[in-house]
């Protein structure tokens, strides 16, 4: 499926799902990299419901949870509470999901670029009280532009980044793609050697590998590994998990950036 076919159904799925109007669906194909046109869709999909629901891009954490939660594991250490950020979270579940499942203690902050989409969640949360499984961990969620990260976070401080949908929507948008591979750089400066960012996408492998081995060389050397797995499948739309790890040796300053 090009990458044209799946952007319209998606829009076909938001319509059918929200009725928006179509100049937002329009904004949407072009200016996903904009903080107007999501503030505009958290607006616009919040005040058609009188409950809050969560919106999901693609899919939920059920669908990545056997992806996500054994990195968790192999990215703590003994004592520290493990930094997870969920990089342009919107009002998905994922961050909370983690928040609340995972047996080791982490700090998820869960970023995006939209203050409405952070007040929705810090709002339903508020009202929903999680129980974390570890008792040590901790919630959060932030008003932040992941290409400035090197704001908020110093290098080698967080153990996951997971992105759902997010570089997608970068690199889908007419002034998004510089955005996408700062924010890919951003990403390795804040990530510890032993941390991984976990891209989810319907982007094919032919399109997303090559942009991303290319991103990730600086003057010609290669600052981490990429490798690929399929997620499933969901509504006729193959989706898949990009893994990025830094390699150990790795050392950014933000002068580079
Ligand atoms: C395709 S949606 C995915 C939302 C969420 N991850 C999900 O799975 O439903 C992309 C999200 O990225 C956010 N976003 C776009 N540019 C951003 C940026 N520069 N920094 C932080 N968030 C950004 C948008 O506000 C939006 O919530």
């Amino acid at each position: 499926m090009s990458p044209l076919t799946k952007s319209l159904t998606l829009l076909r799925v938001f319509t059918a799902c929200h009725r928006h109007h179509s100049s937002l669906a329009n904004e949407l194909i072009e200016n996903m990299d904009k903080k107007s046109t999501w503030d505009r869709f958290y607006a616009e999909s919040s005040s058609r419901t009188p409950t809050f629901k969560n919106f999901e891009w693609f899919f939920g954490f059920h669908s990545v949870k056997d992806v996500i939660m054994p990195l968790l594991e192999t990215a703590s250490h003994p004592n520290t509470l493990l930094q997870v950020l969920d990089m342009g979270c919107g009002t998905s579940a994922l961050g909370p999901s983690i928040y609340k499942n995972s047996a080791v203690p982490v700090h998820v902050t869960c970023a995006d670029i939209s203050p409405i989409a952070v007040q929705l969640m810090q709002e339903h949360i508020r009202l929903q009280l999680i129980q974390p499984h570890n008792l040590s961990s901790q919630l959060q969620f932030l008003e932040l532009d992941c290409t400035q990260l090197d704001k908020h976070y110093g290098s080698n401080t967080l153990g996951l980044i997971v992105d759902k949908g997010t570089t997608d929507a970068l690199l889908r948008s007419k002034e998004g793609k510089g955005k996408a591979a700062l924010v890919l750089k951003q990403c390795l400066r804040a990530l510890q050697s032993s941390g991984s960012l976990l891209q989810f996408s319907d982007e094919d492998p032919d399109a997303r590998l090559l942009w991303l081995e290319t991103e990730v060389q600086e003057q010609g050397v290669v600052t981490a590994d990429v490798s690929v797995q399929e997620v499933g499948e969901l509504r006729g739309v193959c989706y898949y998990c990009y893994h990025v790890t830094p390699h150990p040796a790795l050392n950014l300053d933000s002068s580079n950036i």
